[in-house]
């Protein structure tokens, strides 16, 4: 089996870097990456400036348009599909034209997934969400991975899964994530995993218990999907937890107990004497304190109920001790979600620099120079833990040596 992938939803090429770090033969045939709304593509410039562009099987270069808009007969043919894509609303209904057929709503990048996997079917698909996936949407909890379970099954898919805090396995930010792994039934793994219990694959033998080990997974529930996905829309709801497995829609679930590795602390990935322009300057520091501190407001809803809304500190300055908080886009905006670090070398107190947040996501020192300070963040905010995906694709590597 060739080791080729596809990268969905590309950024600044995280995926691909975890994959080319294990230097182990894969090659990326192809990628996509646009941000819907910006003049300016930074993340698609960035990744070409690394990577280089691609052709199509038709001959274009389209890897910076809008997924949606390129054939997906003309993506080359891959082993694996990969991805991280954003957590919107699956639902789906009868189209028009056939009650067979399905709509989802429009926009969502999902489907752009599904079709490539019906046009291209490749072996293996890996893809990174935001935890918060397993519970969406808040008034049919489930619902949304429930028709994405259901979907790989019709396609001849199963699935893993598991939500991993990268910190917790060695990295130096606390970043939950949500990774699932697909592979065709018709693999020599696929037919491998069928063989096995749900508990053996999610606490031994599974590719995510293999990268992210555990002693073992509490206590495991099952449920099945309808193969009709909408009725998987209109009614599904389960309480899915951190790890499971679906096979031919029968699903698997349980809380994972994990083997923890120690984190990378923040203090080891902090320049020294950073430029001036990163820190505090004195007139800024109240609102900083204000925005870090616990707050009780009293407010009002737009329908005249009033309450209270509180909320708790957050440590300030962030503690060298600890890996990192959650990286959002906003990194270095005046936000209470921002880190704001105590120079090792000055003291005083500063914003990450723009290689301290490549570090976080433990990417190249200056992957992103050349864009501007914000975009950087941006980009970063945007990334994933580079370390998990090449914990991952060991793993893969020893599953594809033993494809025919
Ligand atoms: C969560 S980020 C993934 C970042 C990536 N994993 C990395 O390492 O940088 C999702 C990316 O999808 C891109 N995107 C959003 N809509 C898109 C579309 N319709 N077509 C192609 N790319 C899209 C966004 O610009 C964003 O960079």
């Amino acid at each position: 089996m060739e080791k080729t992938i596809c990268e969905l939803f590309a950024g600044v090429g995280g995926f691909r870097l975890g994959f080319d770090r294990l230097e182990s033969g894969w090659t990326t045939k192809w990628f996509s990456q646009w941000e819907p709304g910006a003049r300016r593509q930074w993340a698609h410039d960035c990744y070409v400036d690394h990577f280089g562009d691609c052709q199509d099987l038709e001959g274009f270069y389209r890897t910076g348009d809008d997924i949606a808009t390129v054939p997906k007969s003309a993506v080359p043919d891959h082993t694996l599909l990969v991805g991280g894509f954003p957590c919107q609303d699956y639902s789906v209904a009868h189209t028009l034209a056939s009650s067979q057929g399905i709509e989802g709503k429009k926009g969502v990048l999902w489907w752009q997934i599904r079709d490539i996997l019906i046009a291209k079917k490749p072996a293996f698909c890996l893809l990174e969400n935001v935890d918060r996936l397993l519970k969406s949407p808040a008034k049919q909890r489930g619902r949304d991975f429930g028709i994405i379970l259901a979907c790989l099954a019709e396609l001849g898919y199963s699935a893993q899964w598991r939500v991993v805090n990268a910190a917790d396995y060695g990295a130096a930010q606390r970043r939950r994530r949500i990774f699932i792994f697909a592979y065709r039934d018709d693999t020599a793994y696929g037919k491998a995993m069928a063989a096995l219990e749900p508990d053996e694959i999610m606490s031994v033998h599974g590719l995510m218990a293999k990268a992210f080990p555990v002693y073992g997974i509490e206590p495991p529930r099952g449920t099945e999907l309808s193969r009709d996905i909408v009725e998987v829309s209109d009614k599904f709801a389960f309480a899915f937890e951190n790890t499971g497995v679906m096979h031919g829609y029968q699903v698997t679930t349980g809380r994972p107990v994990e083997k923890t590795e120690p984190p990378v602390l923040l203090r080891d990935i902090l320049q020294s004497f950073a430029d001036e322009k990163y820190y505090i300057p004195s007139e800024k520091m109240d609102k900083w304190v204000y925005l870090k501190g616990a707050k009780k407001i009293p407010r009002t809803t737009a329908a005249g109920h009033e309450y209270v809304f509180s909320e708790g500190p957050v440590a300030f300055p962030d503690p060298w001790d600890r890996p990192g908080r959650t990286m959002l886009t906003s990194e270095s905006s005046l936000n209470r979600s921002t880190h704001v670090v105590a120079d090792p070398g000055t003291g005083k107190l500063r914003l990450l620099t723009p290689v301290e947040a490549e570090r976080l996501q433990g990417f190249d020192d200056d992957w992103t120079a050349g864009m501007p300070d914000r975009m950087r963040y941006f980009c970063m905010g945007n990334a994933l833990v580079v370390d998990m995906i090449t914990r991952m694709g060991k793993v893969l590597d020893q599953i594809v040596a033993q494809e025919a």
